[in-house]
């Protein structure tokens, strides 16, 4: 082991971090093993170059800005029929997959545990993946099909993940039949000097690589081989976190099948034009999305001949891709973005540091940053009080957290 040591020590000194061999040295055998997996694993440039552009001051965006088109599904009149048809047709094929995006941190929440093990105050206790679990069953059995669920992990909360689901008997799902999990990607987090830091496990402190690492863990999970081998043609992708997520969804279907396109998305209409979100545009010709920050106040406001926002649809995490689609999007690399977050660590000392302000930055990839990779998409407008009900924040925010999720839910299903 030490040859192996030596051979990475280098390494190491050329990427300024010799104190992962300093802290190396003062680990028992078990513990070296683990380090030394978890460091042949990294990409030191990566880590690097993406130290160096926390430095850099970010350059003034030279992309071309244009709206994009989208159907609202409530204004598609005699063609709503003609595509939930052609949709229905393909879900009762069992062309289609759902997948359950719950790999992330949770951070604004505060939840001590998946978000998905989160139970949002409803009289049943349900919590959010007993809620989708439900959802998803209803739908089996409105069309008389198996609907295969696949459930995105990380490394930091597989195990609570998956244990909290044969605590609960997988919700009357069958593990490895029509329920998988698998595990996202990962990178280092680093301080403000470009170290990578020691967790409390005595490890190397690694977090989810983001909702980008969607499509590159499909595929390398082998995911998407096992969803070809059951038939599916089509897979929704969606996040843990919005109680309302209608997944199944024959009228999205419908669209992408007729309009030949292999990615279609759901978006709300904002609540106003300076709400905080990213919306559907094109960038350079491509469809994207574009954060609020990116976008002038008189784009912002601008309107279209019938008075709606020319960039007005919400991003809603609420995507239908087909196969090929996913493969395509996890070939290439996506770009990674910087979050600045609090991030307890071991001290050169040994000791435990729990910051109460951030000191740690981590890296993230989006999954719309691999829109651009299709050159059409359908943008399907939807129904905020049907489809969007997101718990983001804890309580005290007042916005987008248990309570007003749980306010739209029962709403939705009439439970008051
Ligand atoms: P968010 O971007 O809202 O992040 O994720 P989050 O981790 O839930 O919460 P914060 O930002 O730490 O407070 C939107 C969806 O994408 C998933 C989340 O689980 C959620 O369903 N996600 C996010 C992942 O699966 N992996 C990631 O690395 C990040």
């Amino acid at each position: 082991m030490d040859n192996k040591i030596d051979a990475i020590k280098n390494i190491l000194k050329k990427y300024g971090q010799e104190h992962l061999e300093e802290y190396y040295q003062k680990l028992d055998e078990e513990k070296r093993q683990l380090l030394l997996n978890q460091i042949e694993k990294i990409d030191f440039e990566l880590i690097n170059n993406l130290y160096n552009n926390t430095k850099k001051e970010t350059k003034q965006n030279q992309d071309e800005i244009t709206p994009i088109e989208y159907l609202d599904k409530y204004k598609l009149y005699d063609d709503y029929k003609y595509y939930e048809n052609i949709g229905e047709k393909a879900i009762r094929e069992g062309k289609l997959a759902v997948v359950t995006m719950a790999g992330g941190q949770g951070t604004r929440l505060g939840h001590n545990g998946p978000k998905g093990t989160y139970d949002i105050g409803l009289e049943s206790h349900k919590s959010l993946f007993e809620l989708l679990g439900d959802y998803i069953k209803e739908q089996e059995k409105k069309y008389n099909v198996t609907i295969p669920w696949f459930i995105m992990t990380s490394k930091e909360n597989d195990k609570q993940t998956q244990n909290f689901f044969e605590k609960n008997k997988y919700f009357g799902f069958q593990k490895g039949k029509n329920l998988f999990f698998f595990i996202q990607g990962e990178l280092p987090m680093i301080d403000t000097e470009g170290k990578i830091l020691i967790g409390e496990d005595g490890l190397i402190k690694e977090a989810a690589d983001g909702h980008g690492g969607i499509y590159e863990s499909l595929v390398k999970s082998g995911m998407t081989k096992k969803m070809q081998e059951m038939g599916i043609k089509w897979v929704f992708i969606g996040g843990v976190d919005n109680c309302l997520v209608k997944m199944v969804d024959p009228v999205l279907m419908g669209i992408a099948i007729d309009k030949g396109v292999t990615v279609a998305c759901k978006s709300v209409v904002k609540a106003n034009p300076h709400e905080k979100v990213g919306v559907f545009c094109k960038r350079n010709g491509k469809p994207n999305v574009i954060e609020y920050s990116e976008i002038t106040e008189e784009m912002a406001e601008a309107t279209d001949s019938d008075g709606e926002l020319l960039y007005g649809e919400s991003h809603i995490l609420c995507n239908l891709f087909s196969i090929d689609a996913i493969e395509r999007m996890g070939a290439n690399p996506l770009p990674y973005h910087v979050a600045y977050k609090k991030a307890k660590y071991i001290d050169k000392n040994g000791k435990l540091v729990e910051p109460d302000s951030p000191n740690a930055y981590k890296f993230e990839a989006f999954l719309f940053d691999a829109f651009g990779e299709v050159d059409e998409m359908a943008v399907l407008r939807v129904k905020r009080e049907e489809e969007f009900a997101p718990v983001k924040n804890a309580d005290s925010a007042g916005v987008d957290c248990p309570k007003t999720a749980r306010e739209l839910y029962k709403k939705f299903y009439k439970l008051d």
